[in-house]
């Protein structure tokens, strides 16, 4: 999704801006845009990647001390100069950077057209400048027009804005991430705390329908749209820090994110003994249990499943939060909802835990993202511990929402020091398949691969999980169009697509390897070439990846080397991991 950075204080905004939107692009990077504030506007906007549409920008053509920038990620309005933000309004003395979708822009824009407002771009965003143009030219000041504007939204946002001839900014969120860092005499603004941790760890989150008013001088005033009055808000301490953040002798982060999960999968089970307790009281009390997830979480909820089944009996629902209104009738106030969710920003997510809160159900957050509107929203949460992933695609989180879900399914079961030492034994199996020798292997593999058109994948039980996560992580980042099965269903009509050479892997587990070795002998009779991802090298595979058996730990063992794998497929093909086309890490539309 777009991202949004401000600056206020002591030092020219520009570059502070520039770093911020660095920082940021992983959550969009179609274009691009900034404003500072000084005797003028200056505005800049530019279309593509940070580092190619600022490639010929001179900051020091944008002056001044207080400032606003954004990435966008199009939803209303195609990607060009016109639609990247900041917006203005007609007299060009406003503008705004926009995170978020306004669903009444429409409305809101006939009226002001009416009234004889002029239009730039195609986007919602801009509603937002002329709306406060508008009460401004209705006598109002800036913060007092802002405060009304933004009352008239509906949807979501997180939103800056400047005035010129003021030193202020005035910034506001309903729905959609925004964090403020305190420096030193100066403000950051960013819609999350990675863009700002290199400058300050002292932050303080916006709640939803906050309005701040931020000087020059470093004071803030809040006001809550909904309590309609001023307002007090707790200053929060980050606990990353920046090194997290950076890619350090990686080439991207994918890579150093992938390679950090021997710690971060140690670091999942660091949970407190109390909140494991009163969670596992919430499931064995709860008529109902949902896992709610999109994307790899929700990958994560299946081999969740799984293991809650397997492993301490415990029926639960699995569904992808953008259809979880279709379930919200059986939900009750004896449901628990677990909310999978990295970010913690996802809309399909907040939506559903929308859903569940209006029926009076209980809510797991589970959360990689200490403040995230999802962390707020739940009323217990459990944490990742993965530290900031940067890279658009999820690997070292995934693998920590196994864990947790693991765990939760070992302590129901009363048998959480097992998983605690399982966890602690897979050390040295993911530095290992994280290693160079690894890598080494799968760049081999990944040259065999990378002119395919189509991949396969297939895998039973928990291995099916692991399949669906692969084929994820190599579609989204190579662009090969790429399929995940269950083993049994492949004769009910995927088997129709294997031609003489089509790359098919195969997950094994021990507890199934005679089922799925008997679809990888359907495969083969049809030309397709194995690829085995199992402890030992079966007779039909081409080519096999050596894991070691970890039971119901595979989930976590297998995908690391197709983490690895989808990586160099990128690579090879000359894309950037970082930053897949039209996807974006932290998805806040419905
Ligand atoms: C986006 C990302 C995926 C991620 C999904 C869910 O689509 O590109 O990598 O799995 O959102 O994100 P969440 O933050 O809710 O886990």
């Amino acid at each position: 999704m777009c991202g949004i950075v401000g600056y206020i204080g002591c030092s020219e905004a520009a570059p502070v801006l520039l770093k911020g939107l660095k920082n940021l692009e992983y959550r969009g990077y179609d274009s691009v845009g900034m404003a500072t504030v000084s005797d003028s506007l200056k505005v800049f906007r530019g279309v593509g990647k940070i580092e190619k549409a600022t490639e010929n920008l001179d900051l020091r053509t944008l002056q001044g001390r207080v400032g606003i920038g954004h990435t966008r990620w199009a939803t209303h309005g195609d990607v060009s100069e016109k639609n990247a933000h900041p917006h203005l309004d007609c007299k060009k003395r406003i503008a705004i950077v926009h995170n978020g979708i306004i669903e009444n822009y429409k409305d809101l824009r006939d009226r002001l057209v009416e009234k004889g407002h002029e239009f730039k771009s195609n986007t919602d965003s801009e509603v937002i400048a002329h709306l406060i143009e508008d009460n401004m030219d209705d006598a109002m000041s800036f913060e007092e027009a802002c405060i009304t504007s933004f009352k008239e939204l509906d949807g979501s946002y997180a939103v800056l804005a400047v005035l010129r001839d003021d030193q202020k900014i005035v910034a506001a969120r309903k729905d959609s991430p925004l964090v403020i860092g305190l420096g030193e005499g100066e403000l950051y603004f960013a819609s999350d705390v990675s863009a700002l941790i290199e400058w300050t760890k002292d932050v303080v989150y916006l709640q939803n329908h906050d309005v701040v008013v931020a000087t020059a001088e470093g004071d803030m005033s809040f006001y809550n749209l909904i309590e309609e009055q001023e307002v007090k808000r707790r200053r929060d301490t980050v606990g990353w820090d920046a090194e997290q953040a950076r890619k350090g002798e990686f080439e991207h982060f994918m890579l150093k994110e992938i390679s950090e999960q021997a710690e971060t999968v140690s670091r999942a089970i660091l949970q407190d003994d109390e909140v494991i307790e009163r969670i596992i009281d919430e499931v064995r009390r709860a008529k109902g249990v949902f896992f709610v997830g999109c994307g790899s979480s929700y990958h994560a909820c299946l081999a969740g499943s799984y293991l809650f089944s397997k492993v301490a009996g415990v029926h639960v629902n699995l569904v992808l939060a953008s259809e979880f209104e279709n379930y919200e009738h059986f939900l009750t106030d004896e449901t628990l909802v677990f909310a999978v969710s990295q970010s913690g920003e996802t809309a399909d997510v907040l939506d559903a835990v929308k859903a569940a809160k209006r029926r009076g159900s209980k809510v797991i957050a589970v959360t990689n993202v200490v403040g995230s509107s999802l962390m707020r929203a739940g009323d217990m949460m459990l944490l990742m511990n993965s530290g900031p992933e940067i890279c658009v695609l999820s690997t070292k989180t995934y693998t920590s929402q196994v864990v947790l879900m693991a765990f939760l399914a070992y302590a129901l079961a009363g048998k959480r020091d097992d998983c605690t030492k399982s966890i602690r034994n897979l050390y040295m199996d993911i530095f290992n398949l994280t290693s160079k020798t690894m890598r080494e292997h799968l760049k081999g593999l990944a040259a065999l691969l990378v002119s395919s058109e189509h991949i396969f994948m297939i895998g039973r039980g928990l291995q099916y999980a692991t399949a669906l996560e692969a084929a994820l992580k190599v579609k989204e980042v190579s662009y090969i169009h790429t399929e995940a099965f269950a083993g049994g269903e492949l004769k009910h009509g995927p088997l129709a697509l294997i031609e003489r050479g089509t790359p098919v892997f195969i997950f094994v587990g021990r507890n199934n390897r005679e089922k799925v070795l008997s679809n990888a002998h359907e495969v083969k009779a049809r030309g397709g070439v194995l690829i085995g991802i199992s402890e030992q090298d079966e007779e039909p595979f081409d080519m096999w990846i050596k894991v070691p058996e970890c039971g119901n730990f595979n989930p976590i063992i297998q995908a690391i080397p197709m983490q690895v794998l989808a990586y160099e497929l990128a690579v090879q093909r000359g894309l950037d991991p970082d930053k897949p086309r039209n996807l974006a890490k932290c998805v806040t539309v419905l």
